[in-house]
């Protein structure tokens, strides 16, 4: 039978998902993991036919009718396999690659080269438990890898020799080397890797398809991955997504990082959903991939700049896959420089709960990208940034969320781009996170109310006060206003905290309320009393 190249078979199922093929015709409700209709195939008023999104298959517990988005297509349709692959490359907007035959002699290869793979995987964690391998399993174990962890992940040791080479000595050595590990160089063929702990990388169906080799010595590159083969493609392949796919349906989001051994430390410590790109590079690909199952994704990089950008790097990418039920988020890295090394901490997992907890909203993300990287106080700096945003926005496909999109970045255009004319004076100094006045008076209460800094500690601890400067203050508030005036920060903080919608609401609500709006009016009223009285201070 003429087939398609499983590549694109597979990347029809990555790129599509079960429920919008089969949604297209058979209407679907959700219940529990599986949606269920009435089974196209066969006459029924109650529904039997369920889909699975996450495996990608549907089922008919009344006529057992079995299969997935291709099968569906055929049989719904009536359409043989080529007509069913059009209409699905149609839907997913990927050109038709030319059909070819699949010939015995390719089939033949992809089986030794799966086989190969697999002995090798063996070999390897073989070798981590012998004496070769002695140094790469106390480096991994004191990285915190249990025994099982080296076995569920496949861990191994691919040792100085050429195992590999020697090994398959008799094997065709083009099938040896299409596996990429082992080359062809001036005296013969040689292993790929050497005194590497090696990672097997799976595909998305859990065969092994390829390695990634750590150095062990300390050595340049730390990390050696196969090169692209036939069966592994680096810009398609995520590490750990075979062990997550369960996870990632079940929590109901997944979660990317930057490193294969944060991934499985992230895995094995409560977050199962994760997974890794191999390498540095992020591709729509790997997105795609994982908005088959759904569309809530928070990318969790490094602290450093290069996380920084590698984050703005994956918001262009993720734009058009976003919804209006995807929730995309970004979160940093604090406290450490990787999740491995936030987990390994006390509390560790606590901690990491709470860096993906504060993770960034997306749309709050590309604000501050666009405010970083362009200058908005001048026309062609918002000329830039404009075009920038521009660009982002219409990769969004869905029109309404985009129009959405257009809205909420008018309006922050205009608060935060145009308003600040008004106050040009003040605009140009940068704008501390609590300005001295505040944190003068602070200063000035706590020294001389001791029991207001045992009462409201925690959040006084906030500011970094630092309690030895000598404040000079004719502000002579006593308790009860000292008080007041903590009990209104606190407040204000607490309204800036909140999303823009949020604030407006509960402003509103505040000062309704005809006690707290009074009471707030009249603590905005002190303490640009106390403002003035400190410029005076300060100018004397
Ligand atoms: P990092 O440099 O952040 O390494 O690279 P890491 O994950 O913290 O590694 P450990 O913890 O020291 O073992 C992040 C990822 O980039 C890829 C790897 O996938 C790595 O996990 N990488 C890094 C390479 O492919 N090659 C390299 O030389 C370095
Ligand atoms: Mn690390």
């Amino acid at each position: 039978m003429a087939k398609y190249d499983n590549n694109f078979t597979d990347l029809l199922r990555e790129r599509l998902s079960i429920y919008d093929v089969v949604s297209k015709y058979v209407p679907l409700v959700k219940k529990g993991q599986n949606y269920w209709g009435c089974c196209p195939f066969h006459n029924e008023k109650t529904p039997s036919f369920s889909v699975n999104e996450e495996k990608g298959f549907f089922h008919c517990f009344g006529c057992a009718k079995h299969g997935d988005i291709i099968s569906f297509v055929m049989e719904y349709k009536h359409m043989d396999f080529k007509a069913a692959i059009t209409e699905l490359a149609e839907m997913a907007g990927l050109p038709l690659p030319t059909m070819h035959k699949k010939t015995q002699q390719q089939i033949d290869a992809e089986e030794s080269y799966y086989s190969i793979v697999g002995a090798a995987q063996k070999i390897f964690a073989e070798k981590l438990f012998s004496s070769d391998g002695a140094h790469g399993l106390a480096y991994i174990r004191n990285r915190g890898f249990s025994d099982d962890m080296i076995k569920k992940y496949g861990i191994g040791y691919a040792p100085k020799n050429n195992i590999i080479s020697n090994k398959y000595v008799n094997t065709k050595q083009d099938k040896l080397i299409a596996t990429g590990l082992v080359r062809r160089g001036e005296y013969g063929t040689y292993d790929f890797f050497r005194d590497k702990l090696m990672f097997p990388i799976f595909n998305a169906n859990g065969k092994i398809v390829a390695f990634s080799g750590r150095s062990l010595d300390g050595s340049e590159p730390k990390y050696i991955n196969t090169s692209d083969t036939e069966l592994f493609h680096k810009r398609q392949t995520l590490f750990g997504f075979n062990f997550a796919r369960e996870a990632i349906h079940r929590a109901n989001r997944a979660i990317i990082v930057e490193g294969q051994i944060d991934a499985i430390q992230m895995q094995c410590n409560g977050f199962g959903e994760t997974v890794a790109p191999l390498g540095t590079a992020l591709t729509e690909d790997h997105i795609a991939m994982i908005c088959k199952s759904n569309r809530n994704i928070i990318f969790c990089f490094d602290g450093d700049t290069a996380g920084q950008k590698a984050a703005a790097r994956a918001c262009g990418l993720v734009m058009p896959f976003i919804r209006d039920n995807s929730d995309v988020k970004f979160a940093f890295i604090t406290g450490g420089k990787d999740p491995d090394e936030i987990l390994r901490k006390q509390n560790g997992r606590a901690l990491m709960e709470k860096i993906i907890n504060d993770a960034t909203p997306l749309v709050d993300f590309l604000w501050q990208i666009i405010n970083t990287n362009f200058l908005t106080k001048t026309p062609a700096g918002r000329a830039r940034a404009e075009k920038f945003l521009k660009q982002e926005l219409d990769k969004i496909q869905d029109k309404t969320l985009k129009s959405e999109y257009e809205h909420e970045y008018d309006n922050r255009k205009f608060q935060n781009w145009y308003k600040w004319k008004k106050d040009e004076k003040s605009a140009d100094v940068a704008v501390p996170e609590i300005d001295t006045v505040i944190k003068n008076t602070l200063v000035y209460i706590i020294n001389k109310f001791p029991e207001i800094s045992e009462r409201y500690g925690d959040f006084l601890n906030k500011f970094n006060l630092d309690l030895d400067t000598d404040v000079k203050s004719d502000l002579n508030l006593d308790f009860k206003q000292s008080e007041r005036y903590i009990i209104s920060l606190k407040l204000q903080k607490y309204i800036e905290n909140l999303e823009q919608q949020k604030r407006d609401l509960t402003i509103q609500g505040l000062t309704n309320g005809s006690d707290v709006g009074q009471e707030i009016r009249r603590i905005d009223q002190e303490i640009s009393r106390m403002k003035s009285k400190q410029d005076l201070l300060v100018n004397d």
